[in-house]
C-alpha cells in the first residue's frame, strides 16, 4: 500500500515481507507477569489506530511479528472501508490463553496500551474475551467493546455482519432471496462462529461444522442438527457457502483446488495466504467475499467512544455490510477484477483523500 517503504539496504525488520510502512511497532515486556506483547500501528491517517488484541501461543517470535503486521494493516483497510474515522493497529500477546492468562498479565498489557497515550485503542480478538478486556480497562481508558462504554462483546455484531454479507452473496451469485435451504460449511465455532451457526440455523440453512474443540461440535450437533466434518476436510464439503471462522491463511494453493462451495464468506481475518490466492479463487469460479469487509461488524460496534445506539440500531448499521458487498461484487464483475482488489481500492481511495485533505489524527 505505502510507497517507498522497502529499500535495498533494509535487511532486518524493515525488510520483513509483511512490513508495509507501519508507523510504529512496539515491543511490550513485563518481567513480573511474563507479558510479551507486540503492538503494531499501521496507519493513522483516518484517526487513532483501532484494533483488537490477540493472545496466541505462537510457534516463534517471527510468527507473532508476521501476524501483528498483517492484522494491523488489515485493520487500516477494514476501518477505512467501513467508513470509520480510525486508523489500523493490532496487538498480539505471545501466550497460551488456556494456561498463561492471568489478571496481572492483562493489567500489564493495559499499562502498555496506556503508555501509548491513545494512539492505539484496543478490544478483544482470538484468545481474549470481553471479560479480559474489562481487566485491561482497569489500567487504560483506551479499550472498547466493554459494557462500561458501549455494547460489550463485539462478536455478535461480527456474526451479524457476516450473516448480512452471506445474504447479499447468495442474492448476487445464486439469485436466492435468503439462506433458507442452503448448505453452509462452517470452520470454527468460537465467539463468532457459534453465533453465526445460530443465525444460519434460525434462518433455515443446513450446517456442516468443524472445530478442534469436541465440546463445541457436540453443542452444534445438539442445538442445530449440524453434521460434523474432520478439521482437515471442512472446505471439501459440497456446500453452497464455505465460511472460514477460525484462523487466517486458510485459503491457499493447497486448499483452494479442494474447496467445493461456490461462495467463500466468513469472519476470519487474513483468509488469503498470499495476494495471488484471491485471483486463484476467481479463476476457479469461486466468489470470495473480502474478509475485512464482511467481518467489520465488531469494529463498527466498538467504534463509538460511548454507547450511542441500541443493539438493534447497531445491528441495522452493521447490516449495511451487505450493501457494501453488493457494490464491491458488481464493480468487480464490471471491471473484471477480483473483489478484494476492488475493496482495497475503495479503502485506499478514502485514505488518500484524507491525506490530501491534510487530515491527520492527533495523539
Ligand atoms: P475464537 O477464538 O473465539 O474462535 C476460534 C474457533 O476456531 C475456536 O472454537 C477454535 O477451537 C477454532 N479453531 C481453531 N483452529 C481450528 C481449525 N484448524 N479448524 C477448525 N476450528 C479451529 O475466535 P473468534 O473471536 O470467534 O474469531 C474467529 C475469527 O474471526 C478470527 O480469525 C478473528 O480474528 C476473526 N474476527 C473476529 C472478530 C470478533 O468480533 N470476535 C471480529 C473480526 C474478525
Amino acid at each position: 500500500m505505502k510507497q517507498g517503504t522497502q529499500r535495498a539496504r533494509d535487511t532486518g525488520f524493515f525488510a520483513h515481507p509483511s512490513f508495509d510502512g507501519h508507523e510504529q511497532v512496539i515491543l511490550a515486556h513485563d518481567a513480573e507477569t511474563g507479558l510479551k506483547a507486540i503492538i503494531a500501528i499501521h496507519d493513522r491517517t483516518l484517526g487513532p489506530a483501532l484494533g483488537g488484541c490477540r493472545m496466541w501461543p505462537y510457534a516463534d517470535e517471527n510468527a507473532a511479528i508476521d501476524d501483528v503486521l498483517r492484522l494491523s494493516r488489515g485493520m487500516t483497510y477494514k476501518n477505512s472501508l467501513a467508513g470509520l474515522d480510525y486508523g489500523g493497529g493490532k496487538a498480539v500477546i505471545i501466550a497460551d490463553p488456556h494456561t498463561d492468562k492471568s489478571a496481572a498479565l492483562l493489567r500489564a498489557f493495559g499499562d502498555a496500551v496506556e503508555r501509548l497515550g491513545g494512539i492505539f485503542i484496543t478490544g478483544e480478538d482470538v484468545g481474549i474475551s470481553d471479560r479480559d478486556m474489562e481487566e485491561v480497562a482497569t489500567r487504560t481508558a483506551h479499550v472498547r467493546g466493554i459494557r462500561a462504554n458501549g455494547l460489550g462483546d463485539p462478536s455478535p455484531f461480527t456474526a451479524w455482519g457476516v450473516f448480512s454479507a452471506m445474504q447479499a452473496a447468495v442474492r448476487y451469485r445464486l439469485a436466492r432471496p435468503s439462506l433458507d435451504g442452503l448448505h453452509v460449511a462452517l470452520q470454527g465455532l468460537g465467539h463468532v462462529g457459534s453465533r453465526l451457526a445460530a443465525l444460519l440455523h434460525e434462518n433455515g440453512a443446513r450446517l456442516t461444522v468443524s472445530d478442534i474443540d469436541s465440546e463445541r461440535l457436540d453443542e452444534a450437533r445438539r442445538r442445530y442438527g449440524a453434521s460434523v466434518a474432520p478439521v482437515e476436510d471442512i472446505h471439501k464439503t459440497p456446500a453452497d457457502i464455505f465460511a472460514p471462522c477460525a484462523l487466517g491463511g486458510f485459503l491457499n494453493r493447497k486448499t483452494i483446488p479442494e474447496i467445493a462451495a461456490g461462495i467463500v464468506c466468513g469472519a476470519a481475518n487474513n483468509q488469503l495466504l498470499t495476494a495471488e490466492d484471491g485471483p486463484f479463487l476467481r479463476k476457479r469460479g469461486i466468489l470470495y467475499c473480502p474478509d475485512y469487509l464482511v467481518n467489520a461488524g465488531g469494529a463498527i460496534s466498538i467504534a463509538p467512544p460511548r454507547r450511542e445506539l441500541s443493539a438493534e440500531q447497531m445491528k441495522a448499521r452493521v447490516g449495511r455490510i451487505g450493501d457494501t458487498l453488493m457494490q464491491v461484487l458488481s464493480r468487480a464483475d464490471s471491471e473484471g477484477a477480483p473483489p478484494e482488489r476492488i475493496a482495497d481500492r475503495i479503502a485506499e481511495e478514502r485514505i488518500a483523500a484524507a491525506r490530501q485533505g491534510g487530515h491527520r489524527a492527533s495523539a
